[in-house]
C-alpha cells in the first residue's frame, strides 16, 4: 500500500519542515524525489539523505517565482506524477500594518509561485494522461486569525485555486486537493516567532501550541502521512477537497 514506485514527484520547498518531511517519505515510498528550492543548501542535504538512504532525487536551486526558470526545470524533469506546492512564507500583520510591499512578496511566492508551478506542470501532466496535484494551504484560509491579513488571504487563493484546477483537468485524470495544517512545528514556526516576538519567545511558543485544542503543535511527518495518502493510488476517488489537519483548531476551539 502507499507505493510510489516508478512515480516522479516534485516537491517545491522541500529543503525545510513539511516539504522536507515529504520528500523524505516519498523518496521512501519509492518516488524519485525533485526539490525545488530557494535554499540550495538544505535542498542538497536532503537529497543526500535521500540518496543515503538508497532512494533517487535531485535538488534544483530555483525561486518559484520566476515563470521561466520553473518551466525550465519541468521540462528538464520532463515526466511529472506527483506535484506538491509547498513553500511559502509567513507574515505577520493586520491590514493597516501590511504594506504593499508585504502583499506582494507573500503573493508572489505563497499564489504566484503555486501557479507557476501548476503551468509547468499541468501540460506535462495531460501529455502522460494522469497526475496527482498537492497544494498547501492553512487553516488560514477556512478562519479568522489575528494578524495573519495577507497570509491568509495568500491561502485562501490556494483553496480556491485547487478547487479550479481540480475541476478543469477532470478529464486528464488529474487529481488536485489541498491540505490545511494548524501550526506545525517547523524552522518557518520558529522564525516568525524569533522575528516577531523576540522577547518573549518562550510564551509565544506556548500560547501556539495550545491553540490546537490536542494542546500542541503539529510534527511534519504528521503532514507528510496525509499527503502520501492523497497523492497515493489508494487515493484515486479523492480530488476537488480540502483536509484540515490541526490538533481540532477548527472545529473544537469553542
Ligand atoms: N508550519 C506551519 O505551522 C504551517 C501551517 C500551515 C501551513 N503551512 C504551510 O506549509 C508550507 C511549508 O511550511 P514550513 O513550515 O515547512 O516552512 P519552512 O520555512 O520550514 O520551509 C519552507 C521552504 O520553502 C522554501 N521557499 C520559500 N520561498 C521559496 C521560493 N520563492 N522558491 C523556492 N523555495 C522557497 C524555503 O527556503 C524553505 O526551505 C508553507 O506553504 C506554509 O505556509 C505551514
Amino acid at each position: 500500500m502507499f507505493s510510489l514506485t516508478n512515480k516522479t514527484a516534485v516537491i517545491t520547498g522541500g529543503g525545510s519542515g513539511i516539504g522536507k518531511a515529504i520528500a523524505l517519505l516519498f523518496a521512501k515510498q519509492g518516488a524519485a524525489v525533485h526539490i525545488i528550492e530557494l535554499n540550495t543548501d538544505a535542498a542538497a542535504e536532503v537529497i543526500k539523505e535521500i540518496k543515503n538512504a538508497g532512494g533517487d532525487g535531485k535538488a534544483h536551486a530555483t525561486n518559484v517565482t520566476d515563470q521561466q526558470a520553473i518551466l525550465n526545470v519541468f521540462n528538464e524533469i520532463g515526466k511529472v506524477d506527483i506535484l506538491i506546492n509547498n513553500a511559502g512564507i509567513a507574515h505577520v500583520g493586520n491590514l493597516e500594518n501590511t504594506t504593499e510591499v508585504d502583499l506582494d512578496r507573500i503573493f508572489n511566492v505563497n499564489v504566484k509561485g503555486a501557479y507557476n508551478c501548476l503551468y509547468a506542470a499541468v501540460p506535462l501532466m495531460k501529455q502522460a494522461g494522469k497526475g496527482v496535484i498537492l497544494n498547501m494551504a492553512s487553516i488560514a484560509a477556512h478562519v479568522g486569525i489575528t494578524d495573519r491579513f495577507a497570509y491568509s488571504m495568500s491561502k485562501g487563493a490556494i483553496f480556491a485555486m485547487t478547487l479550479s484546477v481540480a475541476r478543469d483537468y477532470l478529464a486528464d485524470n488529474i487529481r488536485c486537493n489541498s491540505i490545511s495544517p494548524a501550526r506545525v512545528h517547523t524552522p518557518f514556526v520558529d522564525g516568525f516567532i524569533a522575528k516577531n516576538y523576540p522577547d518573549n519567545q518562550a510564551e509565544v511558543f506556548e500560547k501556539l501550541s495550545k491553540s490546537q485544542p490536542i494542546g500542541r503543535m503539529g510534527k511534519p511527518d504528521e503532514i507528510a502521512f496525509l499527503a502520501l495518502y492523497l497523492c497515493s493510488d489508494e487515493a484515486g476517488f479523492v480530488t476537488g477537497n480540502d483536509y484540515p489537519i490541526d490538533g481540532g483548531f477548527i472545529t473544537l476551539n469553542n
